[in-house]
């Protein structure tokens, strides 16, 4: 019988090695046949240690979360045989929060094991590739247009076209820089797909480079991943060995090489430019665009600047076709968004949609509401740069323009709920400190502007001059959206603004406080 337990971070974080330790254990113990298959994870994260156990007609029969104290049990009730027990769930992909999805670019996290050529071949792998070997550049490239797939670092550009810029910019090299500097708090789809269904990305990858000429590409990868590192270093090396990287790829006349490196832990450098700066080995600054790095990137040479999930939706889009990832989706935002429900919420985790679900959907049917149990008082989406939205405005639908027109931003799909303990007011602050210690420092709306408006919300806090104080603060956000040169000063004022647009009441408690 084959069991699957994850060694993806965020179960190894609640203890799944002891729990994969204690069920080989138990195993050999009682003398039944258990192959254990170690897998990246569905994105349940609630239920992990998530186990999962095969029954003979291949369906799979969840457990969780499951702790080694709980292994003896689950023998003695017969789990092997799919057996009821208080921790089961019934077949895996039953399970609602799983079967609502439209699993397009997840739909093998947490099934194959990642490193496995014959796993990922077996589900459908390489169909991308294949297909992309059999095109012309122009034709990949307007088969991404076609599907309407859009950027989802956060800015939504159209993936095809930065393509078919790169694929039609003269230099006899070019590049594919993969942005896996996931820095967003509460987003996690990056992480998860590298250590879950790693040869998609390295497929992904390939497929940008056959479509722009590119032979190398560099995965920029956070060192506060260990384990996405660890795994992309073993994908990477069995893609090798496999011929799918380096000269001849795939038994073609195609060479794509795949270059991994370490971020050292700085926000701005998921920054496109700020980025290559850092992989040319320079401090992580931000560079003046024009040029745009489709024209002069990576060494001064035309790149293709793209994040995890826009790279790893190009296979399914190329093996089944851009009618396929366009019949998921709204309006201008086309295809499947991984949107990750974190921070006070009962069931946290990745839920893999078409655009145009509401918030409300996402936290209350798939995330269950807060884990406080208490009302939803405010949601962040798109990271700390990102916009609250008010726990009673969540009938918002999830698209790029539905939420800008809301004044919000969809970012790179994080979505963090606050319950109505939160101090608005505490959260304005954290915005403005969180850039001035990641500012970069090259421009001084940002690098000043954010020390200011610390001491500026600290004041109003303190109750000080809280009228001059608030209109200090309202021309000091005009500065820093309009002067910034790259989005990270640019957006601070996001999360300060809507804080006090949406809670006035929470910058105003020096003055209730002496009212009282
Ligand atoms: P942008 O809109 O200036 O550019 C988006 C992308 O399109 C860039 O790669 C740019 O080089 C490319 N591009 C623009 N015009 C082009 C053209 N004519 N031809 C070819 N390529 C072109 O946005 P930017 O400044 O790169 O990023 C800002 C966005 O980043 C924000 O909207 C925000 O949503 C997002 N963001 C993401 C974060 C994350 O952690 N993923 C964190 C903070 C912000
Ligand atoms: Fe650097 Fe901030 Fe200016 Fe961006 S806005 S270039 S991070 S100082």
């Amino acid at each position: 019988t084959r069991v699957f337990v994850p060694r993806d971070a965020a179960a190894l974080s609640v203890g799944a090695d002891a729990v994969a330790e204690a069920l080989a254990a138990e195993a050999t113990r009682r003398g039944e046949a258990v192959t254990l298959v170690r897998t990246g994870s569905r994105g349940l994260l609630w239920l992990e240690p998530l186990v999962e156990v095969e029954r003979p007609d291949g369906t799979r029969h969840a457990y969780g979360p499951v702790t080694p104290a709980d292994i003896p049990d689950l023998f003695e009730a017969g789990f092997l045989e799919a057996a009821p027990h208080p921790l089961g769930h019934g077949p895996t992909a039953g399970i609602p929060y799983l079967k609502e999805q439209q699993r397009v670019t997840f739909a093998r996290c947490g099934v194959i094991d990642p490193v496995s050529p014959g796993d990922y071949r077996a589900h459908g792998g390489l169909a991308g590739v294949t297909r992309a070997l059999e095109m012309t550049p122009e034709d990949i490239c307007a088969a991404i247009t076609d599907s309407g797939l859009r950027g989802r670092g956060g800015a939504g550009f159209p993936v095809g076209v930065k393509w078919e810029t790169v694929r039609a910019a003269p230099g006899p090299q070019k590049y594919i820089a993969c942005n896996a500097d996931e820095g967003d708090g509460g987003s996690f789809a990056d992480r998860i797909l590298m250590e879950g269904d790693p040869f998609l990305l390295i497929e992904g990858l390939t497929i940008a480079g056959l479509a722009t000429g590119a032979t190398a590409g560099f995965l920029y990868l956070r060192s506060e991943y260990p384990h996405a590192i660890a795994t992309m270093r073993a994908a990477i090396r069995i893609a090798e060995a496999e011929g799918w990287l380096g000269d001849g790829i795939h038994g073609s006349a195609h060479t794509f090489r795949l270059h991994l490196r370490v971020g050292a832990g700085s926000y701005v450098c998921g920054e496109e430019t700020a980025m290559l700066e850092s992989l040319e080995g320079k401090r992580g600054e931000v560079r003046a665009r024009p040029p745009l790095p489709a024209h002069a990137g990576l060494f001064g040479c035309p790149t293709v600047v793209n994040n995890v999930l826009s790279l790893a939706a190009g296979p399914s889009i190329l093996a089944e076709g851009p009618e396929m990832y366009r019949t998921f989706g709204v309006g201008r935002s086309r295809g499947t968004q991984p949107f990750q429900l974190a921070g006070n919420i009962r069931r946290g985790g990745l839920v893999e949609v078409g655009f145009g679900v509401t918030l409300h959907d996402l936290i209350h049917r798939f995330g269950g509401g807060t884990r406080s149990g208490r009302p939803v008082r405010a949601v962040q989406v798109g990271g700390p740069l990102g916009a609250f939205v008010p726990g009673d405005g969540l009938d918002l639908a999830a698209d790029y323009e539905v939420l800008a027109a809301a004044g919000a931003m969809l970012g790179h799909g994080g979505i963090v709920v606050f319950d109505d303990t939160v101090d608005m007011a505490a959260q304005a602050r954290f915005a403005m400190e969180f850039c001035a210690l990641e500012s970069c420092g090259k421009c001084t709306p940002c690098r000043i502007g954010s020390q200011r408006g610390v001491e500026v919300l600290d004041r109003i806090a303190a109750g000080v001059d809280r009228d001059a104080n608030l209109a200090l603060l309202d021309d000091l956000c005009t500065v820093m959206a309009e002067g910034s040169l790259c989005a990270m000063g640019g957006l601070t004022p996001n999360p300060v603004k809507s804080a006090l647009r949406h809670f006035p009441e929470d910058f105003d408690r020096p003055a209730r406080a002496a009212a009282e």
